[in-house]
């Protein structure tokens, strides 16, 4: 069956997504760009599960929901889709290199497999305290915060804690000095990726070295890389071993050859997790007490919990398995409003997904807030509900219906960090404190690279005790 859109040249008969055409030679491009996931979810609803949508002349590319789709793709065919040569992904290569998040094949494996220790259990237990330490640390400013009565930027808190907790657990510095310059260039970085993921020749400017965005986008490249390299440096000349991540991913050595990393690969790493750890973890945290302040029921159950399992002490490690319904509340944000919302893929070979053919060479998109959405899975999909995530609920629906951390072989290493993390600082700031948020807060989607809330999260805290 050949779908009803014009100008695909096929060679034979073939069973294409349906989708939208779009019109004149930017097909859709201009939908995408105004709103991209409020205008995919539109077409998703007009077209289903599976479809493809033209974007330029007659280049097509394919968006899968349905999570038999999700399984194929990044688990039981995974082979065949790669990340490279994916705009979005090319994108990030300034800033990430060929660090985890952007490379494929061979010389991917080899990295995971190397990182993949700083990852493990015992390590993750050592970084919760720096974890609950840096949240606590701030505690007595916002007491007073609390006191004045005055409104806060919740967010832009939240994302300067776990910008600081990335500083301390990747390389041990404090935000003084060196990670305040890291921290300012990784944030106007990442602004000037998000700008340019919205513009239909991000590729070519970026090829163009005195391009105004290209030249502050590696200008900021450049210091974060001063300061990696020069921490690098520090510890090669003084033969120190530090117990965080740039000190694992040093020592790390590749079980076959014997290998470690090379300068280069290091700081795309570091950067790579800089990138992918701080900033998603903030907007989940983000979401999460926007939702608490709009479910006071749910609040108030996540309140009871916190005081009986910690009384008066901060939180540790091992109260991870008792914080159950905080786990709840964090599984649900993370349906709701899943940081990272969508994920990209090239197909290498032609391949069918869901019984639709796809061409080889096509640009796939996956989106992990749409399959959170689907109400086969999730009735009532827009209630906040933590109990959707009560002790064996999740075999009541496919594995691929909830992906907050994508899957397969490429799942997200930082897993076990972002859910340590936010469950202790979680529990940490609502035995303290009650953000209430601003009430006539909107709290829209602001789909970034992350998915952000449009004006941030205006809010005052309140002492509990
Ligand atoms: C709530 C927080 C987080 C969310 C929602 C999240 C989500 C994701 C998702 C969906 C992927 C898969 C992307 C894809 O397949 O295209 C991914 C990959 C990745 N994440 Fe996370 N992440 C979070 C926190 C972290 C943290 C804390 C770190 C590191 C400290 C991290 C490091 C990475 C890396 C390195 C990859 C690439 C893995 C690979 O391809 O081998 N993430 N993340």
């Amino acid at each position: 069956m050949e779908t009803s859109l014009p100008g695909h040249k096929s060679p034979t008969p073939t069973n294409y997504p349906p989708g939208p055409a779009g019109r004149g030679i930017f097909g859709t491009a201009r939908q995408f760009q105004k709103a991209p996931l409020d205008y995919l979810t539109q077409i998703h609803q007009e077209f289903g599960d599976s479809l493809r949508y033209r974007f330029f002349l007659n280049w097509y590319g394919y968006s899968f929901v349905h999570p038999d789709a999700n399984k194929h793709i990044l688990q039981d065919n995974n082979a065949n889709y790669t990340k490279h040569p994916h705009p979005s992904i090319q994108i990030l290569k300034p800033l990430a290199g060929e660090g985890l998040l952007t490379s494929d094949g061979d010389f991917w494996r080899t990295q995971r497999r190397l990182a993949q220790t700083a990852f493990h259990r015992t390590q993750i237990a050592e970084f919760a305290r720096t974890f609950v330490d840096s949240t606590v640390a701030r505690f007595d400013r916002w007491d007073s915060q609390a006191r004045s009565g005055k409104a806060l930027a919740f967010d832009e808190e939240l994302m300067g804690l776990t910008l600081e907790i990335a500083g301390k657990t990747l390389f041990s510095i404090d935000l003084t000095g060196k990670a305040e310059q890291v921290g300012h260039a990784f944030d106007r970085a990442n602004r000037l990726i998000t700008d340019l993921s919205s513009q239909p020749f991000a590729l070519f400017t970026l090829r163009i070295p005195f391009w105004p965005s290209t030249r502050r986008l590696f200008a900021n490249t450049r210091q974060m890389e001063e300061v990696v390299y020069g921490i690098i440096d520090e510890r090669r000349r003084s033969g120190e071993q530090k117990a965080d991540l740039l000190g694992m991913l040093m020592e790390a050595r590749d079980e076959e050859t014997g290998e470690g990393m090379s300068d280069r690969q290091l700081r795309d790493e570091v950067l790579t997790l800089m990138v992918a750890g701080h900033e998603t973890t903030s907007v989940l945290l983000s979401w999460l007490f926007y939702f608490l302040d709009r479910h006071p029921e749910v609040r108030e159950r996540l309140e009871a919990e916190v005081d009986s399992v910690l009384s008066r002490r901060t939180p540790t490690f091992d109260d991870l398995p008792h914080l159950r319904y905080t786990r709840q509340v964090i599984d649900e944000t993370l349906r709701i409003r899943p940081a990272a919302y969508i994920m990209t893929r090239w197909a290498q070979q032609a391949d069918t997904v869901c019984d639709f053919d796809i061409p080889a060479q096509s640009a796939l998109v996956l989106c992990p807030y749409i399959t959170h959405h689907l109400p086969e899975f999730w009735p009532e999909p827009e209630r906040f509900d933590p109990e959707r995530f009560t002790a064996g609920k999740d075999a009541e629906r496919p594995r691929y219906a909830y992906l907050p951390f994508g899957g397969g072989p490429r799942q997200c290493i930082g897993n076990s960090f972002a859910l340590t993390e936010a469950t202790l600082l979680t529990a940490a700031i609502v035995q303290r404190f009650r953000v209430r948020v601003d009430p006539a807060h909107s709290a829209a989607m602001d789909p970034q690279i992350t998915l952000r809330m449009k004006g941030g999260l205006p809010a005052r805290l309140e002492e509990r005790r």
